[in-house]
């Protein structure tokens, strides 16, 4: 049974737990977003591989983990269906079709890959899974025929990307085989790492992760950067770039009062310690509930693999029909 309801895919790769970042690059959204949507959530762990090939105990374990931050951030498994990449054939089989609707070049000049190429460091040696994983991407998004993808801004190239692929397969097909998408990506931006570097990361140390404890959660504010030249209480502090304020920005529910808070900070009188001291207070009582469902819920792993189980065994079909219609589409032969 389909319902009517437009459909988002979305997703993360299964290597480490989910933070603050991802909370605010998309979790949030996709809260909001199962209630008027068919949801669909990849525990991308294929795509995971792509550069962690010599560390698969990394990549398996996290597909539990992952699992358990949706849950505990309250993703619905009435709502939204959390799916297993690699038990899905038919993403394997499309990546493969979409390959040939792509080059190297354009691969390789895709601005997301380009990024990350550079961060790892594989200079001439980067792993062929790893330089295709677009194509695969493409191939989650349009297995569901989604029409909408709620990612950080790191993701848009991406999609633009899978958009070309989708145009490509049409004009082959001579029909509207597949939908284009668009990406939804939150008005507040990326938030920074607790150093200030753009990107919050937990291999670099700068991370909040969503089941952080009541003390990692002190420690890393007190830890945050603020204005360097705002020594004193009374001096006139900087709030562009402040990892304190922006973090505000993304959290603090009443925008009033922080839009007071942040002349009085401009104007000085106001201490670095007061500004933490509220942000500390939403991100605890934001954390609370999460870090104990967590809790709870990772005492209940069959209940979490059942999950994934049940919606992976609901995503197959969708995604099996969709392959079908494709390779029909094409003209290739159909058993
Ligand atoms: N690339 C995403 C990440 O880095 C994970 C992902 C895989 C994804 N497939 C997707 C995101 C499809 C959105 C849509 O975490």
């Amino acid at each position: 049974m389909t319902t009517q309801r437009p459909v988002i895919l979305t997703g993360d790769r299964t290597t480490g737990q989910l933070h603050l970042g991802h909370y605010v690059g998309s979790l949030r959204n996709r809260l909001d977003l199962q209630e008027t949507h068919d949801q669909f959530l990849l525990l991308a762990d294929a795509q995971a591989l792509t550069d962690n090939a010599h560390n698969i105990a990394k990549v398996r374990e996290n597909v539990f983990q992952v699992a358990l931050d949706y849950l505990a951030v309250g993703i619905d498994p009435a709502k939204s269906t959390i799916c297993l990449q690699s038990a899905l054939p038919a993403l394997a089989q499309l990546s493969m079709l979409y390959l040939n609707f792509v080059t190297v070049s354009r691969l390789e000049r895709n601005p997301t890959i380009k990024d990350e190429i550079q961060a790892r460091g594989f200079g001439r040696d980067i792993p062929a899974g790893f330089l295709c994983y677009p194509a695969a991407q493409a191939a989650d998004i349009t297995a569901f025929r989604a029409t909408l993808v709620p990612v950080g801004e790191d993701q848009a190239p991406l999609i633009e990307q899978t958009n070309e692929i989708v145009r490509r397969i049409n004009a082959a097909a001579g029909a509207d085989l597949l939908p284009e998408a668009r990406a939804l990506i939150p008005p507040v931006g990326r938030l920074p790492g607790i150093d200030g570097r753009q990107k919050m990361s937990k291999s670099s140390g700068n991370a909040i992760p969503l089941s952080a404890s009541a003390d990692e959660i002190s420690h890393a504010v007190r830890q945050m950067f603020t204005d360097p030249n705002h020594l004193r209480v009374e001096d006139p502090g900087c709030v562009e770039g402040n990892v304190v304020f922006r973090y505000l920005d993304a959290f603090d529910p009443d925008k009033e009062e922080l839009e007071a808070l942040k002349d009085h900070y401009r104007r000085g009188g106001l201490g670095d310690q007061k500004v933490k001291r509220r942000l500390e207070d939403i991100l605890q009582a934001l954390l609370e509930p999460i870090r104990e469902r967590r809790l709870e819920l990772a005492e209940a792993p069959d209940y979490v693999m059942d999950v994934i189980r049940k919606g992976t065994g609901r995503a197959r079909e969708i995604t099996d029909r969709t392959f079908d219609d494709v390779a029909r589409g094409l003209g290739l032969v159909v058993l």
